[in-house]
């Protein structure tokens, strides 16, 4: 069965892969959320009503294990994390119609429903499986609390994906030779009993299901491989306390698993959306429900709209096999396309947050780059499915030559002479067939490439549509005609303002902002992220505005600079054998708090100067009393003595340290840090400690309190 082509009458719905609420963004996450935001732009343009979504991705032990070492709750450290996300999306103009989180209350609603759905139609089962057990620390080891041998590939990997290796998911008791990451012993496998989904029931679906579903082709692909080898029921629980509990009394000390929960968040983002949009704008069950599930395995359910999921190419699996099966035993509707982007790597390497090493989305902007040349270089820079090595010179060289050298020269030049010589746009009666045609050609490869998933595709269509406009400035040479033949002259100075406008139209979802601009430059009015393509073929009308450069080159001395910067910390980590977490560019890698030199991040190259560290106000200070924080599992509140002041501070000690043996210990405090409340405690200062085992800062001398450190 093919699909209809886009635009469609029925609803779309565009996701990006949740990021997991537990450290920074780098650029390799940002190729998922530029991929979304630009093919949900591009839908958009081509008239097709769709909804953008995605949420931080809350539970799971890639957040509680993070926490645990950070030594807050898990809720709280997830949720400020999510904070975080849903402000820097918009700084790259990646804007979802709704960034929810799997955390509340309509996610982990609709995930009970799910679950319940498949227990009415009897796809649940308990089975006695072996779970890995920490038997010093008496813990269940799910997921990434275990590392050991991948039994498929034999590479390094973590409890529930051959990260390093075949990417496979994991199920519990498979992992061979497990370690806990909590005190790096090997495991033991103990028995629990679990719940398990029925995926074996769904092979013959998902088979014809893989045949249908659009995308790119590795999404398809690497299925395949592995329903052929057989598909495994999936084991749905967890021993853990953070996630969304099991929704039945029999099994109410276990929450579900992760994945289970995370991509129905799709689901419950859009229903946040339509809520807030009304079900006239956006009906959320048109889109995602199934109207009748046959019988017949082969035949895909009725109803539904165009489900469109954007994700890195490490979690294939999940939404190419679970994620099918689970819709299908819910009465869902199935997606329509898989876009399954490469990663980003740096010298051939994954990024490795714990180190480090990767290129950071806020570095990115506190560089003082614009957003939109780095949604062109990770949509635009080779097929979607690629893995891309990111380096400055290559950044560098694609803005330089096709964002400044292409585009904006045409622009630049075109309308500065068109400001020049003539007061507003109308400057012919018709754009000339010759232009009209090439702009036709390009709205014709803009549809083509949203057809065929290619972010790549959309951008060359533009490339190519400026390339044009450059050869056609060129050899028509209006600055020659202007004083021999006024109307040709015209004519031509009114097809590149044609051209420019189209550019704005059809360059819209990749940089949108510099978009928004270019159109103010033209004079048109309203905003240029409301109109389709159909605009692009219309003739200019506006006031054209004194022109500016739209993209800026980056010198070779920029370059030189980052390139230092980072090169410095790739540097710091080469050789580090054990680079685990690296490859499946996570946000975080599962180390236990062992202090072994693995666990080192690199010397920080950004020197400060003496002034700035002068900035820090560090005294000496004695606990003078000490407590646990209700519901805070691992924070206490301290009262201490800063000499001329008394002072509360909260600090995550109570899991590291015996709380009865704090007070009358010197510690060594940043006084001037800003207050925060943690737990309805409002903390005034920061308490300094070393590592993960929080050891705590003193001196050794007889410095009082108040002393001042140097
Ligand atoms: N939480 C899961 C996804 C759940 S979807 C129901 C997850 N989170 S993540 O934070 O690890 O990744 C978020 C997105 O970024 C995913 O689409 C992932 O594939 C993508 N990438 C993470 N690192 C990446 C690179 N280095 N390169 C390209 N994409 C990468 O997976
Ligand atoms: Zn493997």
């Amino acid at each position: 069965m093919s699909h209809d082509d886009f635009p469609t009458d029925r609803p779309a719905v565009v996701t990006c892969g949740l990021p997991y609420a537990n450290g920074d963004l780098h650029i390799g996450h940002l190729r998922t959320y530029v991929g979304g935001d630009v093919f949900a732009r591009a839908l958009e343009r081509l008239g097709q009503k769709t909804a953008f979504v995605s949420g931080s991705d809350m539970h799971g032990t890639p957040v509680a294990v993070n926490a645990e070492r950070a030594g807050v709750s898990p809720e709280a450290f997830a949720l400020d994390w999510h904070e975080g996300y849903a402000e820097t999306f918009p700084k790259f103009n990646v804007s979802f119609d709704n960034y929810g989180h799997t955390h509340d209350g309509a996610n982990t609603a609709l995930t009970k429903e799910f679950v319940r759905s498949w227990i009415d139609e009897g796809l649940v089962y308990e089975k006695e499986v072996p779970v890995a057990w920490d038997t010093e620390a008496e813990h269940p080891l799910p997921d990434r609390y275990v590392e050991g041998t991948c039994p498929y590939c034999g590479a390094h990997a973590r409890g529930d994906e051959c990260d390093e290796g075949c990417g496979r998911h994991l199920e519990p008791g498979e992992i061979e030779d497990p370690v806990s990451t909590i005190t790096g012993n090997p495991a033991e496998y103990r028995d629990r009993t679990h719940k398990f989904f029925e995926v074996s029931e769904f092979a013959e679906y998902l088979s014809g299901f893989l045949d249908r579903v659009e995308g790119t082709a590795n999404a398809r692909n690497q299925p395949r491989e592995w329903i052929e080898e057989g598909l495994r029921d999936w084991c749905i629980t967890r021993d853990m306390d953070w996630g969304v509990d099991y929704p039945d009394e029999d099994a109410s000390d276990l929450v579900l698993y992760v994945w289970v929960d995370a991509p129905i968040e799709y689901v419950a983002s859009t229903k946040q959306y339509a809520e807030r949009v009304g079900d006239d704008a956006f009906d959320w069950e048109a889109a995602w429900r199934a109207t009748d599930v046959p019988d017949d395995p082969t035949e895909p359910a009725a109803g539904g709209g165009d489900l469109v999921h954007v994700i890195g190419r490490d979690i294939i699996q999940h939404h190419t096999v679970f994620w099918p099966a689970m819709l299908r035993g819910a009465g869902y509707a199935e997606p329509r396309a898989v876009m399954a982007s490469g990663f980003v790597t740096l010298d051939g390497q994954g990024f490795s947050t714990s180190r480090d090493r990767a290129v950071w989305a806020d570095e990115y902007l506190d560089e003082g780059f614009h957003p939109d040349p780095l949604r062109y270089y990770l949509a635009t820079n080779g097929g979607f499915q690629r893995d891309v090595d990111f380096s400055w010179e290559k950044f560098r060289d694609r803005v330089n030559t096709e964002l400044v050298g292409t585009v904006g020269n045409f622009l630049y030049r075109s309308l500065l002479f068109a400001h020049r010589n003539y007061d507003e746009a109308p400057i012919a009666d018709a754009t000339s067939d010759e232009v009209a045609d090439r702009i036709d050609e390009a709205i014709a490869d803009f549809e083509a490439a949203v057809n065929d998933y290619s972010v790549r595709a959309l951008g060359d269509a533009v490339i190519d549509l400026a390339r044009f406009g450059n050869e056609y400035i060129q050899h028509s040479e209006p600055w020659n005609l202007v004083d021999e033949d006024p109307e040709a002259a015209a004519g031509v100075i009114h097809d590149c303002v044609a051209i420019a406008r189209a550019i704005a139209v059809l360059f819209e979802p990749i940089t949108p902002a510099k978009c928004e601009r270019l159109w103010d430059q033209l004079g048109e009015p309203g905003s240029v992220h409301d109109v389709t393509v159909e605009a692009a073929r219309e003739s200019p009308g506006g006031d054209l505005a004194e022109p500016a450069e739209l993209f800026e080159k980056i010198p070779d001395e920029r370059v030189a600079d980052l390139n230092e910067k980072l090169e410095a910390r790739v540097a710091e980590v080469e050789g580090d054998a054990d680079d685990e977490g690296s490859e499946s560019g996570e946000t975080s890698d599962a180390n236990g708090p062992n202090n072994d030199m693995s666990d080192i991040n690199p010397i920080n190259d950004d020197r400060i100067g003496f002034d700035e560290f002068q900035e820090l106000d560090l005294r000496v200070g004695r606990i003078e009393a000490a407590e646990g924080i209700e519901g805070a599992d691992e924070l206490v509140r301290l009262r201490v003595d800063l000499g001329a002041e008394t002072r509360t501070i909260v600090a995550g000690l109570k899991q590291l340290h015996d709380v009865g043996e704090l007070p009358d210990t010197k510690v060594i405090v940043l006084a001037n840090l800003e207050k925060a409340e943690l737990f309805g405690v409002e903390s005034n200062g920061m308490v300094l400690a070393a590592g993960d085992e929080a050891d705590l800062l003193t001196t050794h001398g007889d410095a009082v309190p108040g002393t001042t450190v140097w």
